[in-house]
């Protein structure tokens, strides 16, 4: 028994040398969401707040990224939820993809499927109120409109 927790402590260390990559991508903000469509200061910042750290390239490590396999965690999640949508990016899409994204955004936030529970679990500023969710619905749909109809 101790020498399974002594091999054990031993590789939790070891694991900590392999820490993780927390440089985000340059920002050109010209690029981003929330500059080119321009919702208000307060769906801005609830955006950021509950979005922004896994599809972005602003993306804010807790001190606890420190800390593998947590980092190694929160960095899959981030790599992944920025392969599927990047705000920081959103202006490189094809007017019909941004249109999709959207739509894919006001589903999954309509299934309470994001911002994802492991997240909010612990940002409770990210956590969606019923009104939130209503409002960021309404918001993203508007702007996919605005989108096909100038397509
Ligand atoms: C903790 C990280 C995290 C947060 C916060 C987060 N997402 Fe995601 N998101 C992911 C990951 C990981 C995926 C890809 C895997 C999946 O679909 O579950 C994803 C996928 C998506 C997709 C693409 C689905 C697809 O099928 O391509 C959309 C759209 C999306 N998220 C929108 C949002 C919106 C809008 C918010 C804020 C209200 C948000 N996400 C918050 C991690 C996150």
């Amino acid at each position: 028994m101790k020498k399974i927790l002594l091999l054990l402590l031993v590789a939790f260390i070891v694991i900590q040398f392999f820490q993780i990559d927390k440089n985000n991508p340059p920002v050109d903000q010209n690029q981003d969401f929330i500059t080119m469509y321009k919702p208000t200061d307060e769906i801005a910042s609830k955006i950021k707040a509950s979005c922004y750290d896994c599809h972005s390239n602003e993306s804010k490590y807790p001190w606890y990224s420190n800390i593998q396999p947590v980092g190694w965690f929160l960095k899959n999640h981030i790599e992944d939820g920025k392969r599927h949508l990047n705000f920081s990016e959103f202006e490189t899409y094809s007017p019909k993809k941004q249109a999709h994204k959207l739509e894919e955004s006001y589903e999954l936030i309509e299934k309470g499927e994001m911002p994802l529970s492991s997240y909010t679990l612990i940002h409770k500023d990210a956590v969606l109120t019923e009104a939130e969710q209503t409002t960021l619905i309404a918001y993203f749909k508007e702007i996919e409109k605005k989108i096909q109809a100038q397509e």
